[in-house]
């Protein structure tokens, strides 16, 4: 399984993960939630590099022009409800792309510990087309697992891009060990070295879902 880190190459990508985990700055949920897209956007690009590409001749005002457009059919899909923003930012870019969404979140028991509770899927057909699975924080792996698993009731993808914006050694591992190796690829912002006794990764960037959308 390819793991890309998009965040290890010197770019502006950069700005907007430290925007993101930076205190004073996420206070701005308008922000935070903007700089989700703008990370989504550039995953987005980086995503279309490897898509299939095939000619098509384009007439313009002056003449013809022979381009290469995308050929592949795209799925994006993501966990609610922190996906969201992410989700808008893959979208902006993959504007022809059908759309899936997962409910899975955090139960958390008396004691602590907590399972992940899986609610809903709503998603076309994914029989043959490329999935892109958005989750901004890959702590555990759980959640990207269970979102994984359900989408196969959709149909046979015919590759998969996971997306998160920061993720966890944890949580790439556990990925790479649980999903298929093969057609899976990993696109991760940020890997972080560590989680914490609740589970969120450190440093991180804290609760993505209250961030962007307020405490529950
Ligand atoms: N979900 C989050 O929003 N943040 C974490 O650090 C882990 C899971």
């Amino acid at each position: 399984m390819v793991v890309h880190t998009i965040g290890a190459n010197n770019s502006l990508f950069n700005q907007f993960i430290a925007e993101i985990r930076n205190i004073d700055i996420q206070k701005d949920s308008l922000r935070f939630r903007r700089n989700l897209e703008r990370v989504g956007e550039i995953f987005a690009y980086e995503i279309s590099k490897t898509l299939e590409f095939s000619e098509k001749s384009i007439q313009t005002p002056l003449g013809e022009s022979l381009i290469h457009l995308p050929q592949s059919e795209v799925v994006v899909t993501s966990i609610m409800r922190a996906g969201l923003p992410l989700h808008t930012g893959l979208l902006n870019y993959f504007d022809g792309a059908e759309n899936a969404f997962i409910s899975a979140y955090r139960k958390y028991t008396d004691d602590g510990e907590f399972k992940i509770n899986f609610e809903y899927i709503s998603s076309p057909s994914i029989e043959g087309k490329v999935v892109i699975l958005a989750d901004p924080m890959l702590a555990t792996g759980s959640s990207m697992e269970l979102a994984y698993k359900a989408l196969l009731s959709k149909g046979t993808p015919k590759h998969v891009h996971v997306v998160s914006v920061i993720a966890s050694e944890k949580g790439v591992e556990f990925v790479k060990n649980n999903l298929p190796k093969k057609n899976t690829t990993l696109w991760m912002g940020a890997i972080d070295q560590k989680l914490n006794s609740k589970s969120y990764i450190v440093p991180g960037c804290g609760d993505a879902g209250d961030l962007a959308f307020g405490a529950k």
